[in-house]
């Protein structure tokens, strides 16, 4: 019987999870497919019975479900827990397990790059669903200090109770830094613009997006064709997938360069 795998969210038509883990199935002879279902958040109870009534074997989730898809499941991993935020569900031993891959892909992603970030300062931009597991990811790498801003403020009040660490700047305001991360979807189209100002810095700062698709946002251009660095959420995603696979599959896909070349253009 054919296997069935989702990714869950909405939107989710730009997705490009199906492509990445219908490659590794059929590189990897598993006969299972991968799906888009862009659902409401009041069918979240229905894909997760699916799940234990084995009907679907496993599901990626995204915005804005990474968190809102906690209570229907029977057990999280550590890092589920720890970041209250779900991008991997499966079964396992009669359970439906919420685990969260977005750490491994964020820190994978850098290692990948030859980017090392024991005491560098690290800026994250938003609050959205997956800044926890950016801050769990740059903590596990050791940074000196992590500052955050967000457009709206009381959202990253709230952050600092659960991390303390974080040094909260108001929106607008820069400080000096060696990685920058644009968590926001500011940048999803064309015309999207992150009003802070990022003139004036020393050159070679690494600029990153966690969002792909477009793969060159403004935030990234401009800092290119300031003299950074810049680096786009496909290898994120990419590791992430790698891992979600593992959680479903017990085998740690190929994430080579033949596969890169193959998510290179999307
Ligand atoms: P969710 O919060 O559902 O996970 P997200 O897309 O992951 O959604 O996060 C949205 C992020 O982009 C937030 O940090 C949001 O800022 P606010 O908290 O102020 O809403 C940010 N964002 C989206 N559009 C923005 C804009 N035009 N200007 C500034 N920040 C923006």
């Amino acid at each position: 019987m054919t296997k069935k795998y989702f990714i869950i969210g909405n939107p989710v038509s730009h997705s490009l999870s199906p492509k990445i883990h219908n490659y590794w199935f059929e590189r990897n002879n598993i006969n299972a497919v991968y799906e888009k279902k862009e659902i409401s958040e009041n069918e979240l109870k229905n894909v997760v019975n699916d799940i234990k009534n084995e009907k679907i074997h496993g599901i990626n989730v995204t915005v804005p479900y990474k968190q809102k898809i906690i209570p229907f499941l029977d057990k999280l991993s550590d890092l589920a827990k720890k970041t209250e935020s779900v991008n991997t569900v499966y079964k396992s031993d009669n359970m439906i397990v919420g685990d969260n891959t977005d750490i491994y892909g964020f820190k994978e992603s850098l290692i990948n790059q030859n980017i090392y970030l024991k005491d560098k300062i690290a800026f994250i931009i938003g609050a959205g669903g997956v800044v926890p597991s950016i801050i769990t990811a740059l903590k596990d790498l050791s940074v000196k200090e992590i500052f955050l801003t967000n457009r709206t403020f009381y959202k990253i009040e709230k952050l600092k109770i659960k991390y303390p660490e974080l040094q909260l700047l108001k929106w607008g305001e820069v400080t000096n830094f060696d990685i920058v991360i644009n968590a926001t979807s500011i940048g999803l189209k064309s015309d999207d613009k992150i009003n802070i100002d990022f003139d004036n810095l020393e050159n070679h700062k690494i600029f990153y997006d966690t969002i792909y698709n477009p793969p060159v946002t403004n935030f990234l251009s401009k800092a290119k064709s300031d003299g950074h660095r810049s680096i786009n959420g496909k290898l994120m995603l990419a590791y992430q997938a790698q891992k979600a696979f593992q959680c479903w599959n017990n085998l740690l896909p190929n994430l080579d360069k033949k596969f890169l070349d193959f998510i290179k253009d999307d």
